[in-house]
């Protein structure tokens, strides 16, 4: 198969396993840099162009679009849509990932259990929202990543001058989640690592000081671990929600069992290590398996 890599870094290990696997598998695999990816458009022809190619004849994609550039990196990804190349992972999907509301709407839909979270814009509900939740409670912006713009409030009086500010100063129109803080599993949360429908690899993140943040990219650091059925039914449960065959769902264990946090669209690879498993090998079988299926359907009627 020809495969597309959409990555702005080559050297990512998770973009270098991906090319690993593949190139081992047979596959003709290449690293497209979509930051540098220009598209035209008209009633016919929606194309890519990369250094001054015109990007057609692939048989998948795989998208590991970064935070930084979600919106660019979906267009690109749609543009491949459009002209019918199987993807990996939906530029819907991604788009929904990256907000934390959107993605706890679709869970909550979905019946997915989640640490009770408010939303509002305005500083005179502060009292009211503060009211429903015990303290300390958890702050975020929506578009936050890597526990950047994710803050805990042990009073009353932190949360409502940092709500105030936030309402008040949030100009570009992120929203502001208002969390009920999962004690239980303070500093520490569950990554689970699915892979079309099932769960390949988990690991337990625990924060190394006293952060309440495990994210690796805080200092955090990771064990493998085993995931109990139920929390394996939920990760599962939401990468079907969320539309994605392949993500890395974050899990808190809390008294009233598993919560979902978040469900990652581009989750990193450092859980090969801990948990010792081949996780891009994976994520590429299954793109045989799918990309293949689908190409074969799309051409009957070509
Ligand atoms: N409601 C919560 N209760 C307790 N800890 C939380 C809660 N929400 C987030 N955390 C901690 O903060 C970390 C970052 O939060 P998360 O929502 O995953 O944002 P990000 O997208 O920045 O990783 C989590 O991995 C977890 O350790
Ligand atoms: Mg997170």
């Amino acid at each position: 198969m020809k495969i597309a890599i959409l990555s702005n870094n080559p050297n990512l290990v998770s973009t270098s396993r991906l090319v690993e696997e593949a190139s081992k598998r047979g596959h003709e695999v290449e690293v497209i840099r979509y930051r540098d990816c220009y598209l035209t458009l008209d009633d016919k022809h929606p194309y890519v162009f990369y250094e001054g190619r015109k990007l057609t004849d692939y048989d998948a994609i795989i998208p590991r679009i970064s935070n930084t550039m979600t919106k660019y990196g979906c267009a690109v990804v749609r543009q491949f849509e459009m002209q019918g190349i199987w993807t990996l992972s939906s530029s819907i999907s991604i788009a929904r990932s990256r907000d934390k509301l959107r993605a706890a709407q679709i869970l909550a839909k979905a019946g997915i259990d989640m640490p009770k979270t408010l939303v509002s814009r305005s500083p005179a509900d502060i009292d009211i929202l503060l009211e429903q939740l015990e303290l300390p409670v958890v702050i975020k912006l929506a578009t936050g990543t890597h526990g950047n713009g994710v803050v805990l409030a042990e009073t009353k009086k932190a949360a409502k001058s940092a709500l105030q500010a936030l309402y008040i100063y949030n100009d570009d129109g992120t929203n502001i989640l208002l969390q009920e803080y999962i004690k239980e599993s303070a500093g520490t949360d569950i990554r689970a690592f699915v892979v079309g429908g099932k769960v390949v690899a988990s690991m337990q993140r625990q924060s190394l000081d006293d952060d309440f943040r495990s994210n690796l990219h805080k200092g955090g650091s990771g064990t493998a671990i085993k995931l109990t059925d139920e929390e394996k039914k939920v990760a599962i449960r939401s990468a079907k929600a969320m539309g994605m065959h392949v993500c890395g769902v974050d899990l808190m264990r809390s008294e009233r069992g598993p919560l979902v946090l978040e469900v990652n669209a581009s989750p990193g690879f450092g859980i090969e290590k801990v948990t010792n498993r081949n996780v891009a090998e994976k994520i590429i079988e299954y793109v045989e398996h799918n990309a293949a299926r689908k190409n074969s359907k799309d051409r009957v009627g070509a």
